[in-house]
This record gives structure tokens, sequence and C-alpha cells, in this order.
């Protein structure tokens, strides 16, 4: 499973791909809004940290302006990839991108048929929100599991790309139901590293080492 970050903060972004971790990274407007630069210079920044996919989100709501503004995005590097909402005008937008060759990630995704939808328009990714589904009460990882069944029912290549994650469980189960991208926000990227066993037994083995010299 691929690993994203799902944040605008550089200095996050820095920190994970130090440790090797990141495959990409995903924006929206909202964590880009929290970033405080403008979208280009942020974009560019983010590009020359992490060598891998990018979402960068339009925020026109009908078909030829949100073609448009991906094509803008588009052309701001090779690794962006050009997020769309999934609405009916954002399909249409993802049909279109797709003959222009611009890579789409449809985002806001919260039913499996929404994803069939995607998939069939021509969509690279699909991001169904698992967090918010959980904020709900329903169990987001219902979904993850139900798109990676239709989708290799009929042989989609759409990337099922895990969003709204909330904890390294989230992490997990989305490894074990096959997602192809999981997008972390940082704190939680940092906890899947830590252990409060590996901390002690780590403590251990240095205490007796320290022992051992005297
Ligand atoms: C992808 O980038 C999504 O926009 C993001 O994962 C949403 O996360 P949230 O539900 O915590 O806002």
């Amino acid at each position: 499973m691929k690993l994203f970050i799902d944040t605008g903060d550089i200095r996050e972004i820095r920190e994970a791909a130090a440790m090797g971790l990141l495959d990409g990274v995903t924006t929206n407007p909202s964590l880009v809004a929290k970033a405080g630069k403008p979208f280009k210079e942020l974009l560019l920044e983010i590009c020359q940290v992490v060598d891998g996919d990018i979402s960068a989100e339009v925020v026109s709501l009908i078909c030829d302006e949100m073609v448009a503004e991906g094509e803008q995005l588009a052309k701001i590097h090779k690794n962006i990839v050009v997020k769309i909402p999934l609405i009916p005008e954002g399909l249409k937008a993802i049909k279109i991108l797709k003959t222009k060759n611009i890579r789409v990630n449809c985002t806001l995704c919260f039913t499996a048929v929404q994803a069939l939808l995607a998939a069939k328009a021509g969509a690279y990714i699909i991001s169904p929100f698992i967090g918010r589904i959980d904020d709900r009460g329903e169990r987001g990882m219902n979904i993850i599991e139900e798109i990676r069944t239709i989708y290799d029912n009929y042989g989609f290549k759409t990337l099922i790309l895990a969003a709204s994650i909330r904890s390294p469980l989230h992490v997990k189960e989305c490894a074990l139901a096959g997602a192809d991208i999981a997008t972390i926000p940082f704190p939680v990227l940092m906890e899947l590293a830590k252990n409060p066993l590996t901390d002690s037994g780590l403590k251990k083995f240095l205490d007796d080492w320290e022992k051992a010299k005297k």
C-alpha cells in the first residue's frame, strides 16, 4: 500500500519525507487555506520535496470551469493530480480531462456506487472518506471493502485512496482491505512508528549495556 501524507504543511511533509515514508501528498482547499501561502507556490514547494502524486483540488463547480482549472493545475508540475469532487458536473469534467491525459483524483466519495461512477468516468484515483463516515456512526471501512470488490469484479484500474483517516487502526484495516493508497494526517503517521513496548525495550537494552560497561 502506498502512503501519502494528508496536509498542506511543508514542515510536516519534509519530516515525513525524511523518514522515507512518502509516496505522495494530498491537499484540499481547507488544508491549502491552513497553509497560508499562494496555492501555486505551495504546490511547487511540495513537488520539490516529494517525487510522487501530488493532489491539488479545483474549486469550480461547473464542468467547463473545472476542466480549465484542472488544465492550469496540471501545468504546474508533471506530478500534479487534479482533484475533482464527485458531483455530476465533476464526472463530466473527469471524462474530459481523461481525454486530455490529465490524471484525476475523484474526491468526496461516500458510497461504493459513487466510486463505480467515478471509475466509469475515467478517474485515476477515487478518494472515499472513511473518517467522515465513521463520524456519522457508520463503519467507514465498509466502503473500502465494497469498492475493492466492485473494482476487482470488473477490472477497473482506478486506484483506491483511503482518505479522512483518523487512526493507525484505519491504516491497518485499509491495508488488509486492499486499498492502493492511504493518505494520512501527520499526527497519525507519527503514531504508526510509535509503540510503548519498543520504547521500554530500547530503554532496557541501553540500561543493560550501561551496566555491563561498569
Ligand atoms: C483527502 O485529502 C481528503 O480531503 C482528506 O483526507 C479529508 O480528511 P478530513 O475528513 O479529516 O477532513
